[in-house]
């Protein structure tokens, strides 16, 4: 059965007072009531109205999490009220199958196979999951850098208490000459004990994009395996796992995928699922199966099936098309205040070190007093970073961020660098 009958076909099943039939049969996909539009200006314009903004603040902060826009709001809501209806019969009956169907959409957005994919509830799961179920023994290396993520390095730490790994960490510089700078590093690390180096696709201080292909491949040539925190990515710009050749992957479906929140990717490839100890036990016994690695318990699951209708609304605005705009966005503001005096982008210029995230600094400004008189001063919401060679305000605008709202981040920025 195709995805758009059988939506209609699970809404025919449902009868309750709470949500008539007649209302779940009309379920559709999110696509089917939203227009074609060729027009870019015209298109974000529409992509704005589907949002419901705070009108008392510019919102320059998606990187957290990404608002839900209200199509596919309204998807999730007669998900939870069908499951409500379902119950366990939902649970014992189409649970398994619509999540399989979730995840073989889900693997082809991230250029994979549904048989390396699972969804987890973020990305801290699936990385974390990774991390403490690597079979480390003792004297065992592990690479990764300042810039990553806290909770995946903390995992790092306790993994060295528990079995005495040693971990070594590298710095990411914020302007790198070329790839070939980037490999290195984590390449001069490298010793005979090394199993695993944990790199982001994307640094979420920064918005800086690493090499990942070239860094998988250096480390294969040594028999290491790479992980990749690719929180940032899913959502946000085009890739394709498999073309990395990476050995794990995970992300968080509610940032750049605007999904529900509680929503994250799993990637394993299948060469290495058999390595991996599971977080939470099941009685999968097949070593093969990712799934034996992926069992969370009961969960909200009407999330899942609202990552199907992300991944609908997704298609719908194009993988590429959203891309682009994220890029556009970010350097609408960033090269008009690039050569500032005070000022000081701690994104990389190279096009394709970056793409919607960005940092800026100023040397006249703590991060955080940044932030306080962005926020208090000119109703910008920003986060203050000021750690790892970075520092500066960590600047994500979204798909319903208007030029005209970053003009007014420009001419703040600009006020209080040169004042
Ligand atoms: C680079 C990076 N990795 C991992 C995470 C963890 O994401 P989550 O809290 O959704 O698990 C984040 C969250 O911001 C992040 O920026």
């Amino acid at each position: 059965m195709d995805k758009r009958n059988f939506i209609k076909t699970l809404g025919a099943l449902s009868v309750s007072p709470l949500i008539s039939a007649n209302q779940l049969s009309q379920i559709k996909l999110v696509s089917d009531d939203l227009p074609k539009i060729d027009n870019d200006s015209e298109l974000w314009k529409t992509i704005r109205s589907h949002y419901t903004l705070k009108e008392d603040y510019i919102n320059l902060e998606s990187g957290y999490y990404n608002i839900i826009p209200n199509p596919i709001l309204e998807h999730l809501i007669k998900h939870v009220k069908h499951v409500n209806v379902e119950g366990s019969y939902y649970m014992r009956n189409e649970l398994k199958k619509n999540k399989n169907r979730v995840i073989s959409e889900l693997a082809e957005l991230v250029g994979s196979t549904s048989d390396q994919i699972g969804i987890t509830r973020n990305a801290t799961e699936s990385l974390d999951l990774v991390i403490s179920g690597f079979p480390w023994k003792k004297g065992d290396e592990a690479i990764y850098a300042k810039q990553d993520y806290g909770t995946m390095k903390e995992m790092f730490e306790q993994i060295s208490d528990r079995y005495g790994v040693v971990n070594k960490i590298v710095s990411v510089p914020n302007h790198p000459k070329n790839d070939e700078e980037i490999v290195s590093l984590y390449e001069s690390q490298i010793s005979e004990k090394t199993k695993l180096i944990m790199i982001c696709h994307m640094i979420n201080i920064t918005g800086q994009i690493l090499p990942v292909k070239k860094i998988c491949k250096m480390a294969h040539s040594y028999g290491v395996d790479v992980m990749v925190d690719g929180a940032h990515c899913v959502g946000h710009f085009d890739f394709s796992i498999d073309d990395f050749n990476c050995d794990y992957y995970g992300s968080s479906l509610h940032k750049w995928l605007a999904t529900p929140l509680g929503a994250g990717l799993l990637y394993i490839n299948k060469n290495k699922i058999n390595k991996i100890w599971p977080l939470l036990a099941n009685g999968n016994t097949n070593k093969l199966d990712i799934k034996r690695l992926n069992h969370i318990g009961t969960h909200p699951v009407h999330t899942d099936l609202a990552i199907s209708n992300s991944i609908d609304y997704i298609k719908w605005i194009g993988m590429k098309k959203k891309e682009k705009r994220m890029r556009f966005l970010q350097r609408y503001w960033s090269d008009k205040l690039r050569d500032v005096r005070n000022v000081i982008i701690n994104t990389p210029e190279e096009l394709n070190r970056s793409c919607g995230i960005g940092n800026i600094g100023l040397k006249n400004m703590s991060p955080s007093t940044m932030a306080n008189t962005l926020f208090k001063k000119y109703k910008i919401f920003t986060v203050a970073i000021d750690y790892a060679n970075v520092k500066g305000c960590r600047i994500s605008p979204n798909v319903f961020t208007t030029t005209k709202e970053l003009d007014h981040f420009i001419d703040a920025v600009k006020e209080m660098a040169l004042t």
